[in-house]
């Protein structure tokens, strides 16, 4: 409910009564943002909540990442000041596992700043000791050098549907039937910026094409002086296989309906890497990769990590320490889940140079 009681569907009606349709980018955006009862106005992120992302699954991820920032740090000529800028960093899982990991270098901290557009985990990422927060990438000013790490932040950003019909393409709008229940209407796309995303693709494809997702590479674009980012996100390479269906998540489960009580659930689809990769070469910035996350985590040591987890498990077994043993086993199972091919493991890195194009190790 808005301050006047009024419900964000019931506010989502109206709009639509009386302008008519609107773009399903608009929908998604007051869907998972709205300032009221947006999905990640409230707390969604978390075993407890509605669905789990790579740093709550195992801490390896941060430990791993840390590794990757670190030899950031060392390709760019060990500056004096080095800045991470996380985006997206939802309740700080990830920022409080590498800003453990990042050590003082010459007496100096890593400065470390989470971007979040939700004011809910905005208000819980400034709890967290030694953090800045931000509400968006532009802002601030131009950093001399650092880098950029966002975790399942591009697919949640809102998209344009569009679906190829007999005449050409076709953007998806939001409207209502006679009982008031949010339905798909086709319509002339709102934008010609979409149609230059648009590939050549058979009758009946229905694509998601995320401008949001392009203004963000831009912004990233002038962020750095020199650095890298690391986009991971779950998607497809559009150059070669069909985009993934637009879904949501609500309490852990895929919800193909995505209309019905806006709020209640996640919205998102599978980013087209090769589109993002192909905006930022065109920007200017060197690109690496996509990887596999399995394959990122792998370059990084992932095997190492086992085998020294395997190591204390036996030491653990061989001196009837019995609780630690299963514990350091039950660790290194969830954190397999990050490599594993048909989950977590299938995500991709996408790396990004600013003003550098040394290959970092995730992606050699
Ligand atoms: C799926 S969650 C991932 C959170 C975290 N990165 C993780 O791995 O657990 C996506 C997060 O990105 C945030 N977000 C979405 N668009 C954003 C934007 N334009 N700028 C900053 N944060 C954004 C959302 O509010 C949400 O907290």
């Amino acid at each position: 409910m808005d301050g006047d009681g009024v419900s964000l569907a019931e506010r989502l009606r109206s709009t639509i009564a009386s302008g008519g349709p609107i773009p399903f980018a608009r929908f998604m955006e007051a869907a998972l943002y709205d300032p009221d009862e947006g999905f990640y106005e409230q707390r969604r992120i978390g075993e407890r909540a509605d669905f789990v992302t790579s740093p709550h699954v195992s801490p390896a991820f941060g430990e791993l990442l840390a590794r990757q920032i670190e030899e950031y740090r060392e390709l760019l000529g060990d500056p004096a000041s080095f800045t991470v800028v996380e985006a997206g960093a939802g309740d700080g899982t990830l920022a409080r596992q590498l800003m453990e990991r990042l050590p003082e270098r010459a007496g100096r901290r890593v400065r470390y700043i989470a971007i979040e557009r939700s004011s809910h985990y905005r208000e819980q990422l400034r709890a967290i000791p030694g953090l800045e927060v931000a509400g968006s990438l532009r802002s601030f000013g131009r950093i001399e050098s650092g880098c950029l790490i966002a975790n399942e932040v591009l697919d949640n950003l809102p998209f344009a549907r569009l679906r190829h019909v007999a005449r050409g393409w076709a953007e998806l709008f939001v409207g209502m039937d006679g009982a008031g229940r949010f339905v798909l209407v086709e319509g002339s796309p709102s934008s010609p910026s979409l149609l230059a995303h648009l590939r050549h693709a058979p009758p009946g494809t229905e694509v998601a094409v995320s401008l949001a997702a392009f203004d963000f590479l831009d912004a990233l674009a002038s962020l750095f002086r020199r650095g890298y980012a690391l986009l991971i996100d779950y998607g497809y390479r559009g150059a070669s296989e069909r985009a993934t269906p637009v879904h949501g998540y609500r309490t852990h489960t895929i919800d193909l309906e995505v209309l019905d009580a806006p709020g209640a659930r996640d919205i998102t689809a599978g980013i087209d890497v090769d589109a993002l990769a192909a905006h930022a070469r065109a920007r200017g910035l060197a690109v690496f990769g996509p990887v596999t996350q399995r394959d990122g985590l792998l370059a990084l040591g992932f095997a190492e990590l086992d085998e020294a987890g395997r190591r204390r498990q036996v030491e653990a077994i061989d001196a009837r320490r019995g609780i630690e043993s299963v514990r350091i086993f039950s660790n290194r199972n969830r954190a397999r889940q990050l490599i594993a091919n048909e989950g977590l493991g299938g995500f991709w890195f996408l790396g990004l140079g600013i003003g550098t194009d040394a290959r970092p190790r995730a992606f050699r």
